[in-house]
């Protein structure tokens, strides 16, 4: 197990550093080993009890807020891109009776997302497939509304993500976007953070009605989180509490670097 490497959403080197497949199949597999994290992740975020398929670090209600952003209606065809475990998109079809493209590189999560969206989505309500945030394989001016949750920062470049999620929407269709946003200049940022302008790509992109805000909460929520991971006590035998505690520990260290930011835009 590589415990020391597997922390992929708070520690600043793991939000902006990209990884490759093997890396998060490595880290899906691992997690089933225990469900120490998903328990603390979805109570400190608020997820319901039956949903423990979600793997970046979002309060669960900010799916309210998305889900009006994106301006949903009932048959919506959304799609959620670097999906993960799935389980923030399945959610928002559920919630518009909508139709769900889930896309990821990696295998073990596209599987995992699978299985959640056989308990909450009817068949054939959901697929998944393998793509990358810069390919993601969907059909050009195919969806009504795309999202992409601690992830877009993974894209080498983001521009070309958010090229990709154009080239994907259809005209009017609404972009929604989580990740986080160095508060000042600080040297220890990876780079692909420190160079983000999600604003800026999405102007030159020809994105309109462009939404960028700071959510202070759901920091408040992933502090919290990483705080109670710190205080679960040691378990030698469990490698996914040793990732957690890594992650927890490198998290809080450079806390107060990052702000956490939603984003919306209407495609050209
Ligand atoms: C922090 S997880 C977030 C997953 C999900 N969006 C969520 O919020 O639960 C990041 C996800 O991005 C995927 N990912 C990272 N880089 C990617 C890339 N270049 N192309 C496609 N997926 C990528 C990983 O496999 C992982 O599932």
């Amino acid at each position: 197990m590589r415990t020391e490497q597997t922390g992929t959403d708070g520690t600043v080197e793991s939000i902006g550093s990209a990884r490759d497949s093997a890396f998060f199949d490595r880290w899906y597999t691992e997690l089933q080993v225990s469900p120490v994290r998903d328990t603390i992740v979805a109570r400190c975020l608020g997820a319901p009890d039956e949903y423990v398929g979600t793997t970046g670090v979002l309060v669960w209600d900010a799916l309210d807020e998305i889900a009006a952003g994106l301006r949903l209606e009932p048959g919506a065809v959304l799609a959620d891109v670097a999906c993960g475990r799935g389980g923030y998109g399945i959610e928002l079809a559920r919630r518009c009776q909508g139709r769900l493209h889930g896309v990821d590189f990696s295998a073990v999560a596209l599987k995992l997302a699978e299985m959640a969206a056989g308990q909450h989505l009817e068949d054939g309500r959901a697929d998944f497939s393998l793509g990358l945030l810069t390919a993601t394989n969907l059909a050009e001016n195919s969806v009504d509304a795309l999202i992409c949750t601690d992830a877009v920062q993974f894209a080498e470049p983001a521009s070309a993500a958010l090229a990709e999620f154009g080239r994907v929407l259809k005209s009017g269709g609404r972009l929604a976007l989580t990740t986080w946003k160095p508060i000042r200049p600080n040297p220890r940022l990876p780079e692909s953070l420190r160079s983000l302008d999600l604003r800026g790509d999405l102007v030159r992109l020809g994105f309109s009605e462009i939404v960028v805000a700071r959510r202070e909460r759901w920091r408040a929520a992933e502090r919290a989180m990483f705080e109670e991971a710190m205080a679960t006590p040691p378990d030698a035998g469990n490698p996914v509490l040793a990732a957690l505690q890594y992650e927890a520990k490198r998290s809080l260290e450079e806390f107060d670097s990052l702000q956490r930011i939603i984003v919306f835009a209407t495609a050209p």
